[in-house]
């Protein structure tokens, strides 16, 4: 699908649509300064929001929204359930405790956040299954219009192949620097859309002298650069500004295009550049609920 305006959709797999560029409200502060930096993103044209369980913001992203008097059907809101609440039981509490905090009674994407939760969890096959089993039956019941899954490697949707309903989207760590070429082929050949996290690389990637360079060329901004990489590659850039212009000018980035050696040198970044240093299998986050 052609993406050339902050407004245009990416399709999905279950036929519901998601805007191109997502603001991600990770590490906002709980208070009313994350509130009123998520009300910047809303009066800058800002309509998909990706929240967690996990970061402690999906109550002043609620309130955020609630406040901008825009109609809900407007908004694109996805949450995620932790690793640590991945029995049945517990996906239903998180998911109930998040509409709660969103304050609102659906949500447009609901995603595995983690597909394991620790590295000696040797049964992690039997509970991702009966996860994901979990989030049919939410979407089954009108909770959720999408579902889908983050920091998943192929082998991660080899567990769930047999079920009734695939992943439409995949959330995982994209940049030049970590492109994981092989989980977004795959993505993409099952047509499970590609969502990047750290996009510019949590900002490391903003004076690497390649992306300068191609930024000093084409007279943007070297964030402009790397979110035009994502969409290059199909993939849905979620990033997080806590500055009104910076949210603006990362709106703005259909004024220019990369051209195909611009993306050749991009790509020729060295391997874990600007890299988060996280693994789905190997380095998995300690983080708990609460904790930010
Ligand atoms: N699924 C997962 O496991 C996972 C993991 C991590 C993140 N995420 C999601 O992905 C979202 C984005 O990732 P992220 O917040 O880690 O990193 P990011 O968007 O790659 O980088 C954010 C950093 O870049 C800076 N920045 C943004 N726009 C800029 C611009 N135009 N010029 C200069 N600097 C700019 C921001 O600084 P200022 O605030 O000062 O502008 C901030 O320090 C998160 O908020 C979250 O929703 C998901």
């Amino acid at each position: 699908m052609k993406i050339s305006s902050f407004d245009d959709t990416f399709l999905l797999s279950d036929g519901n649509k998601i805007p191109c560029i997502g603001f991600g409200t990770f590490g906002l502060d709980n208070n009313k300064k994350g509130e009123s930096l998520i009300k910047n993103a809303i009066s800058c044209g800002y309509r998909h929001f990706d929240t967690a369980s996990l970061y402690g913001s999906e109550e002043i992203l609620g309130k955020a929204l609630k406040a901008s008097g825009v109609a809900r059907d407007e908004f694109f809101l996805t949450t995620k359930v932790w690793k640590d609440d991945m029995a049945p039981g517990d996906i239903r509490k998180s998911f109930d405790r998040s509409l709660h905090a969103l304050g609102t009674d659906y949500l447009d994407l609901l995603l595995i956040h983690w597909p394991r939760a620790n590295e000696a969890d040797e049964e992690w096959e039997e509970h991702l299954f009966l996860a994901w089993n979990t989030f049919i039956f939410l979407k089954q019941e009108g909770k959720v219009k999408s579902i889908g899954v983050s920091n998943f490697l192929p082998q991660h949707f080899d567990v769930i192949h047999s079920c009734s309903e695939k992943p439409v989207v995949n959330q995982i760590e994209f940049h030049p620097g970590y492109m994981q070429t092989g989980t977004v082929d795959y993505c993409q050949r099952h047509n499970i859309q590609v969502e990047a996290w750290s996009p510019l690389g949590r900002g490391s990637l903003l004076n690497h002298p390649v992306v300068v360079d191609v930024a000093a060329k084409h007279k943007v901004s070297p964030a402009k650069v790397l979110l035009s990489f994502c969409l290059a590659h199909n993939v849905l850039p979620l990033v997080k500004s806590s500055s009104k212009e910076r949210l603006k000018e990362n709106l703005s980035l259909f004024d220019f295009k990369l051209t195909e050696q611009d993306l050749y040198v991009l790509r020729g970044i060295a391997e874990k550049t600007g890299w988060s240093g996280q693994h789905p299998d190997l380095s998995i986050p300690k983080a708990k609920v609460g904790d930010f």
